[in-house]
């Protein structure tokens, strides 16, 4: 039995804000590396030890999933995991699974890449506006398989892959994800064209080379995949990740603190490291770690989120809450996702000048922030309500905090040993279904 955080959808965190930050904090293995290499352990032909695994919730799910499929799945230490796949054979993940994370579409790839065949309900996660999955299924049809989608469940099927040239029409993580994964066995060469570069799909690939894929490119816009047949066991260390550093990062720089971001990877944090320079935060960075020091005032500026290396979608939330105290007013353009604005009436409750039209967010710096009752709406408005609790005058109550935890290992705890006044309200009797299928 494998439960992370035992969650309900009436815990709270509540903060009473106004605390600089201050000491060291050690960053988890990355999310939505995890969300890949895990179900990509079912191509393995024998055990794989996966460490820096980060106790979150989508983690839960996924291994909820492994299991349910056949796979012997073992908690070595709090973060090191043991997968045996080689009992694995059942193709269909239940809806009751599937729908609490986006990621499970992962397992459309790697099912359909090791049986042939794999039966995903559609997937759930972050509602971020619309989020369709015509790339993924684009490259499982060139790859010469065929798919229905009735009732909400995506059913994929194909006699054989083979190998193909495929071009993605926008930059997308999950389905260049997804390619990978369906076709690391196809006969033949796959070409993907126009492909992501985020530092996961470059840990995917890493990872499956490690079990005797044949992967290039990775991490530029064109990545060739060789097919192999047999693959075998691995050891593998999952990368940092890179979005808990830099909410650390802005956390510390807001709260006008000192704190050091530890066990990262720096290189993966330059556009965030390079914003908050801009806008007046002092930053060090050495070969696994960055201090950063907090400046009493922020300037104003402009940002506009873009596929990797530009600046993640993944931040623009946290930077946002950061951007309401600067001088003058800043403009943030969402280059991603339709709706990734559902804090703004959130933070406007704590007293935030924002306006939003479209995917373009107005802010006029004010001096401070009050506590108020707030509520979540997905995962990375959730670290922006924390920021701007830390911040603010008072106590802010933040709902929903489920949308937290699927994605922050620890964060409360993470935060109260940098000196935040922050505690999680508990509801025992209300525990999520997250824990329950567990
Ligand atoms: C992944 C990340 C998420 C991050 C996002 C962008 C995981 C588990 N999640 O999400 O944290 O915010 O990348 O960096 O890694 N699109 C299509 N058709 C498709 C697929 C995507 O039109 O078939 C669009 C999406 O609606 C979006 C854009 O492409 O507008 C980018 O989406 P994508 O990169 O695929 O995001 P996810 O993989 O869902």
């Amino acid at each position: 039995m494998i439960i992370y955080t035992e969650v309900s959808e009436l815990d709270k965190f509540i903060i009473n804000g106004g605390k600089r930050l201050r000491g060291s904090v050690n960053i988890s293995g990355a999310k939505n590396a995890a969300v890949a290499i895990i179900p990509a352990v079912i191509l393995a032909d024998d055990v794989c030890v996966i460490e820096n695994v980060p106790q979150i919730n989508d983690v839960t799910i996924d291994l909820q999933i492994l299991r349910h499929i056949g796979a012997d799945v073992r908690l070595l230490d709090k973060s090191t995991i043991r997968i045996d796949p080689k009992h694995i054979k059942d193709t269909v993940v239940p809806y009751e699974l599937a729908r609490h994370m986006r990621a499970s579409y992962y397992f459309l790839g790697t099912l359909l890449s090791k049986f042939n065949h794999a039966k995903v309900s559609m997937p759930g996660g972050c509602d971020l506006g619309d989020r369709p999955i015509d790339q993924h299924l684009k490259c499982f049809k060139a790859l010469g398989a065929e798919y229905t989608i009735e009732h909400g469940i995506v059913e994929i099927s194909a006699d054989k892959l083979i190998g193909t040239q495929i071009y993605f029409d926008k930059v997308t993580v999950g389905a260049t994800i997804n390619a990978m994964l369906a076709s690391v066995k196809a006969d033949g060469l796959t070409i993907l064209e126009n492909a992501a570069k985020e530092p996961h799909i470059v840990d995917l690939a890493n990872f499956l080379n490690s079990i005797g894929a044949n992967i290039i490119g990775a991490g530029t816009d064109v990545i060739k995949i060789r097919g192999v047949k047999r693959f075998k066991g691995t050891h593998y260390t999952i990368i940092p990740d890179q979005i808990e550093a830099g909410t650390y990062m802005i956390a510390a720089a807001a709260t006008k603190g000192d704190v050091t971001v530890n066990g990262i990877i720096p290189k993966h944090l330059e556009p965030i490291t390079s914003k908050l320079r801009k806008v007046g935060a002092i930053i060090e960075e050495r070969d696994e770690s960055v201090r950063v020091i907090g400046s009493d005032s922020y300037e104003r500026t402009n940002l506009k989120t873009m596929p990797h290396p530009g600046f993640p979608t993944d931040m623009q939330p946290q930077f946002a809450a950061l951007l309401t105290l600067a001088k003058g007013t800043s403009i943030l353009t969402e280059g991603i996702f339709d709706n990734r604005f559902r804090y703004v009436d959130e933070l406007r409750r704590m007293g935030a000048d924002i306006s939003v039209d479209g995917k373009v967010a107005v802010i006029e710096g004010i001096e401070r922030l009050t506590g108020a009752p707030v509520k979540v709406a997905d995962l990375r408005a959730g670290a922006a309500l924390i920021i701007a609790g830390l911040c603010a005058d008072g106590i802010t109550e933040i709902e929903e905090i489920q949308h937290i935890e699927r994605g922050y290992e620890n964060m409360d705890k993470k935060l109260r040993e940098l000196g935040a006044d922050i505690v999680k309200r508990k509801f025992p009797d209300a525990v999520d279904s997250i824990a329950k299928i567990v």
